[in-house]
């Protein structure tokens, strides 16, 4: 079996691979590096212990994709490419649904064309919008107030309509919470260029001590300690959720979508404690105001995931806090 792992050099994608052989699976990887490190290729040979084909390809270029499944043989396609920055998509909203829709659109229509019709596709809580109570099922209201949260509700909503059409394609669209963490190799992990956006980028950036202190979001919001819940979810056990999905995707027609996250609520004060704890490190933080468009609190219904695919996450946060610091640490060689 061959896999198609679009954006598979990025955080998740890279995962996923390790995961793919480990499971046996042969993958390709075609990923235009536009947020990642096009080096990771060597790192996920290095921790798998073999070659895979990489193209440098982008998914705006039907001709490329096309291609691509002429070249190969492809039984499925696991798609994490596109674009993911929030606060970007307002300001760029273009380039965002250019590179997220239309260029799913490439991927799916040269699916069609080679006749593989099974895809995985990443989707976000984000489309759980702000008006639903926590925990959110996979059958709630949809809704997004950003271009990036709205590339991931139109995505979904052609993957259902794909697969009203034609009976033959299967689409497993999972939603994902928040992943963390990293190989626990150190060799692979989240460190994305400029200032972090997102709160264990910036923590590990504070932790290493080029950035002074973090800015909580917020300690008036209705959680238990006042700072905002989310759902964290280790990044190996999430790329374990992918080879689940596929496999489900394997024996099962038609679209199905899947909340991938621990189902446990944990807060911005919790985490700074667990990860001061396993850096041994002392976070600094002050408290500013609320951050647009958050909300106080996220966290999965995880019931289906866990019945019909079989999955759930079994790491907790004080291991997902130590493998972003030890992955942070050896990147800068500490
Ligand atoms: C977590 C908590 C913040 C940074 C986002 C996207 C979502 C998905 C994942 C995907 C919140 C607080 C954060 C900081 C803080 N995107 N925080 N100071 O917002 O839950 O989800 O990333 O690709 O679509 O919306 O994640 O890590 O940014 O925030 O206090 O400097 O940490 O307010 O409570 P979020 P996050």
């Amino acid at each position: 079996m061959s896999i198609l792992v679009t954006g598979g050099n990025g955080f998740i994608g890279s995962h996923t691979c390790v995961e793919l052989a480990e499971a046996g699976y042969d993958f390709i990887i075609m990923d235009n590096c536009s947020n990642s490190d096009e080096k990771n290729i060597e790192v996920i040979q290095k921790i798998i212990g073999k070659n895979f084909k990489f193209y440098n390809a982008d998914m705006r270029d039907f001709n490329g994709v096309d291609g691509i499944f002429k070249e190969n043989t492809i039984d499925s396609v696991i798609h994490f490419a596109g674009l993911k920055a929030v606060g970007e998509s307002v300001e760029k909203p273009l380039e965002y649904y250019e590179n997220n829709v239309s260029g799913t659109i490439n991927v799916l229509k040269a699916m069609n064309k080679n006749s593989c019709k099974n895809i995985i596709f990443s989707s976000s809580a984000t489309v759980y919008g702000l008006n639903n109570k926590v925990p959110f099922e996979e059958t709630m209201p949809l809704s997004a107030i950003n271009p990036y949260g709205q590339s991931k509700i139109m995505i979904e909503k052609i993957l259902t309509d794909l697969c009203k059409a034609d009976l033959e394609w299967s689409a497993v669209i999972l939603r994902y919470f928040n992943p963390i963490g990293a190989h626990e190799s150190g060799l692979l992990g989240e460190n994305p260029k400029g200032i972090p956006n997102n709160l264990i980028p910036y923590i590990n950036h504070v932790a290493l001590g080029d950035l002074p202190y973090l800015n909580i979001f917020g300690n008036d919001y209705d959680t238990p300690d006042g700072t905002g819940v989310r759902d964290y979810i280790h990044v190996v056990d999430l790329a374990k959720g992918h080879i689940k999905a596929m496999d489900y995707g394997f024996k099962h027609k038609g679209a199905e979508v899947f909340n991938l996250g621990s189902g446990k609520g944990t807060s911005v004060f919790e985490i700074v404690k667990a990860y001061e704890k396993a850096s041994g490190k002392k976070i600094k933080y002050k408290i500013i105001g609320r951050r647009a468009g958050d909300v106080g609190m996220c966290y999965a219904d995880i019931r289906k995931a866990e019945k019909v695919l079989d999955w759930h996450a079994k790491y907790d946060i004080e291991k997902m806090c130590r493998d972003s610091w030890n992955f942070i640490k050896k990147q800068h060689g500490n």
